[in-house]
């Protein structure tokens, strides 16, 4: 059977496909989806402090009953806490709000000015065993080269937009050759995937929906996709895609919709490390 887990570079494994918690809802809403998408089946729960969820999704694993060292717990550090104090400041706090002892993954959610302090901060973080992976999202190759210059630890994981529409293959490539696991987020377009003529063909092919067939893309390049849904069937339906294959013909026939299209307006010029 397929694994359902992918080793990061440090040895720990994290779940091949996560849940995502953006726009989840109310707190109620957030506490009811993570307990669903964890008696689902999901391991993995994305999350962040911009998200003003974590006590939700900290209730919701508590709630679900699933010992708490099966879950791989994602939170990310949001702009404003840049710098050395603000980071453990800010860890302290999302650990706290979630109701845990230790992260699994810890994230900076943005490129920004003041990386090679908050990287320290990440680096003690992991060395004190408070979290068991670090990475960034949204870091281009340029960032990550930066990055390399001040790490003594390399991140672990990036978090990236890709769909159909932004494959992002340089940055994959570069990540692979780096030891760096891709999650991918907005892994379906944020719903805008559904109008391509090619995926209602493929869907239709596969007697798949045009989602499981989008995800499935990303299993098959190697990346983690994190989808988001506050609905009990399509958070179902998301994860129902270990039992089929697509052939390396219709994986090209996705990749070739890319046309670097972003959902959500990632700056371009996000503003590269101040070493
Ligand atoms: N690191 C970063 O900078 C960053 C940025 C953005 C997001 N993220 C993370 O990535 C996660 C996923 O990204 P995202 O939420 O932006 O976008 P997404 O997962 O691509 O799309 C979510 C949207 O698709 C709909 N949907 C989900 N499953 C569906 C299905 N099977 N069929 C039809 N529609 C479906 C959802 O609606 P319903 O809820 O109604 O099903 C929701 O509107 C986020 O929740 C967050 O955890 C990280």
């Amino acid at each position: 059977m397929e694994s359902m887990v992918r080793k990061l570079s440090n040895g720990v494994n994290m779940s091949s496909i996560g849940f995502g918690t953006y726009k989840l809802g109310e707190e109620q809403d957030v506490i009811d989806r993570v307990k669903l998408a964890l008696e689902i089946g999901y391991r993995q729960i994305d999350t962040a402090s911009f998200y003003g969820n974590e006590e939700g999704v900290g209730k919701g694993i508590a709630q679900s009953g699933v010992d708490r060292k099966d879950i791989f717990l994602v939170t990310k550090l949001w702009n404003d806490d840049h710098g050395y104090e603000e980071t453990i400041n800010a860890f302290n706090k999302s650990i706290k709000k979630l109701g845990i002892d230790y992260l699994d993954l810890y994230l900076i959610h943005w490129p920004n000015k003041l990386n090679s302090e908050t990287w320290r901060a990440f680096e003690d973080l992991y060395k004190e065993g408070k979290v068991r992976a670090i990475g960034v999202c949204n870091f281009k190759i340029g960032h990550l080269e930066e990055l390399k210059k001040i790490a003594k630890i390399m991140p672990m994981v990036n978090q990236i937009e890709i769909h159909p529409c932004k494959t992002q293959k340089d940055i994959i490539e570069y990540c692979k050759e780096n030891n760096i696991q891709v999650v991918a987020w907005g892994p379906i377009m944020r719903g805008k995937i559904f109008s391509l003529p090619l995926m209602l063909d493929l869907a239709e092919k596969y007697n798949k929906s045009i989602a499981q067939i989008t995800l499935r893309w990303h299993i098959q390049n190697g990346v983690i996709p994190i989808p988001k849904s506050s609905n009990e069937e399509r958070i179902k339906a998301n994860i129902d895609i270990f039992d089929f294959n697509l052939s390396n013909e219709d994986m090209k026939k996705i990749d070739s919709l890319n046309s670097n299209e972003d959902v959500s307006g990632v700056p371009d010029n996000t503003t590269y490390l101040d070493l």
